[in-house]
């Protein structure tokens, strides 16, 4: 199986007060396709940083990152929105729902912003469907759960059919049961949707379910 994401000497140094941090150190990695790969490390480890990164809405100090053979790094910001819009599902740590929207709304809107012009409604249902919710599709974000609600977070993710998602820290509001079935959820969807995630977690209950594990301490990946 390739890799759709390779990773040659990152570096991402944050200008601050009176001086630099260098958050990034000489980072490799690379993320097969078709598998679900944890980033895990504790906080302040980089996870953030890193994942921003992979998911072109920062840019590295120095370094390349590669995405399907093009560096995301040299493209302009034009390009990089385009590929975002369109190839990229991201799922956050607090769900981001629009609350004046159903569910159905939520992920139904989310397709047009990326351009989705055909079978939105059939899709959507689809996707609400495949995370579990097809009782709930009507329902507004308030009379949900949290663990419901990122449910809706990821239909929502995997509803422009993109070739990776991005979820940073999407279990840490979750109880840790329903953190379990989120990530079961990551691998049955990498598994039956043709696409890559990439999630990051400081909880090492959650490890097992991974393709793929890169641990980071300090900005420097342990295992790359
Ligand atoms: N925009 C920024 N400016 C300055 N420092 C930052 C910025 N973003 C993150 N950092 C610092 O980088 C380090 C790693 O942060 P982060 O990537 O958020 O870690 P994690 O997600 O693993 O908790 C922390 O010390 C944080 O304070
Ligand atoms: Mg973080």
């Amino acid at each position: 199986m390739g890799d759709i994401i390779t990773v040659n000497g990152l570096n991402r140094i944050f200008p601050i007060t009176g001086g630099e941090l260098h958050v990034l150190k000489d980072i490799s990695l690379a993320i097969p396709e078709h598998c679900l790969t944890i980033l895990k490390g504790r906080s302040g480890s980089g996870k953030t940083t890193l994942i921003n990164l992979l998911g072109a809405l920062d840019l590295p100090t120095s370094g390349s990152i590669c995405f399907d053979g093009q560096d995301i790094t040299k493209m302009s910001e034009p390009e990089r929105e385009k590929l975002r819009r369109t190839q990229i599902g991201f799922v956050f740590q607090s769900v981001s729902l629009i609350p004046m929207m159903s569910a159905y709304e939520n992920v139904e809107f989310s397709m047009r912003l990326a351009g989705v012009e055909n079978d939105r409604k059939d899709r959507a249902v689809k996707c609400l469907k495949k995370v579990g919710l097809g009782a709930r599709m009507n329902h507004m974000p308030a009379e949900m759960s949290g663990g419901e609600q990122q449910r809706v977070a990821i239909a929502r993710a995997i509803a422009h059919g993109p070739r990776i998602i991005f979820a940073d820290e999407p279990t840490a509001e979750l109880d840790s049961q329903t953190a379990a079935t989120v990530v079961k959820l990551f691998k049955d969807l990498v598994e039956t949707e043709n696409v890559t995630i990439v999630m990051t977690t400081h909880d090492t209950g959650l490890m097992s379910a991974a393709d793929v594990v890169y641990e980071l301490e300090d900005g420097v990946i342990l295992n790359g």
